[in-house]
């Protein structure tokens, strides 16, 4: 074996298939925090990229945001929705789980401040680009939207460890300000405050938040929840339609810049 060939192969790959240990598993709301033990994966994460977990008695492995690393471990938020998610969230802790990871691009470091504009679990893709922005002196504006006050637990859990204020929005009224949190984001839009937008959640509030921020003339960036299978774009059943032609929100995203999607 020559030395070039060696050196070849002490590159690392991108990602790699990891073990999780789950420690705990909480309520917040009808959402659930599940903390992982994961040594070897848990310091690897650049905000905005995933996991593709297995779920016992699945096929296909799930794709999910990661919400936060402490030393060795990991936090997810995960909002039951079909039987994958559903059977997660009843997992005990002590189940070992495997993860492919990290997996995709990612959101790029603020450059400015940012307006975070999130609905439900998209709270979790958003969280570390808050943390980053925080970090190098960045000033915060959080929207949160909801139907009702189902995500107070999960405000709190999340940006409120950040000692961020959050406005949050409830369509019902029941907490908060009453509406949708793109009147925040229009409001600081429209008084000339100059942020990057950063929207993760239902795909009516990214398209919404992200139409916004072409309008003001502001740089937006938003994560796609697309169906995937493999994670490592083999399978392409993730196709996305951008301006530049069919990409791959498991390579090419899921984090892509507003102006780059076919809404
Ligand atoms: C990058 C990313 C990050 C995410 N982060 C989070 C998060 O932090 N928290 C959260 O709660 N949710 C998150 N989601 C959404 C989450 O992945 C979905 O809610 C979850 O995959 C749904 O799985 P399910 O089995 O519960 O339901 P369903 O989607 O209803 O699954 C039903 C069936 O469809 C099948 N299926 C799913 N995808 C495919 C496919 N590509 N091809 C063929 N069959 C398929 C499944 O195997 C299953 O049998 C994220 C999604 C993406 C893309
Ligand atoms: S999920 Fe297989 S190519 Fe993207």
């Amino acid at each position: 074996m020559t030395p070039q060939s060696l050196e070849v192969n002490a590159e690392r790959p991108r990602w790699d298939d990891h073990e999780l240990l789950l420690s705990e598993n909480r309520p917040l709301g009808p959402h659930h925090l599940l903390r992982f033990e994961a040594p070897t994966l848990a310091s690897r994460f650049r905000p905005g990229q995933f996991l593709n977990l297995n779920v016992p008695g699945h096929v296909l492995r799930r794709p999910l945001a990661v919400l936060r690393q402490e030393g060795d471990d990991l936090e997810l938020v995960i909002t039951p929705f079909g039987p994958g998610t559903r059977d997660l969230v009843n997992l005990p802790p002590g189940t070992r789980l495997r993860a492919l990871a990290p997996l995709g691009n990612g959101f790029p470091a603020p450059e400015e401040d940012v307006a975070l504009v999130s609905g439900g679990a998209g709270v979790a893709a958003l969280l570390m680009t808050a943390a980053a922005a925080l970090k190098s002196g960045r000033r915060v504006h959080v929207f949160h939207g909801a139907p009702g006050d189902e995500d107070v637990e999960l405000i709190k859990a999340s940006y409120g460890e950040l000692g961020l204020e959050v406005e949050y929005y409830s369509e019902d009224g029941s907490y908060g300000r009453a509406g949708l949190p793109t009147a925040g984001l229009e409001r600081l839009l429209a008084d000339g405050v100059a942020v990057g937008v950063y929207s993760v959640g239902p795909y009516g509030l990214m398209r919404a938040a992200a139409l916004l921020a072409l309008e003001y003339d502001r740089p937006a960036y938003v994560s796609l929840d697309v169906h995937m299978a493999c994670g490592v774009g083999a399978c392409l059943s993730c196709a996305v339609l951008t301006k530049s032609g069919q990409k791959h929100a498991c390579v090419d995203g899921p984090v892509f810049a507003a102006e780059e999607v076919v809404w």
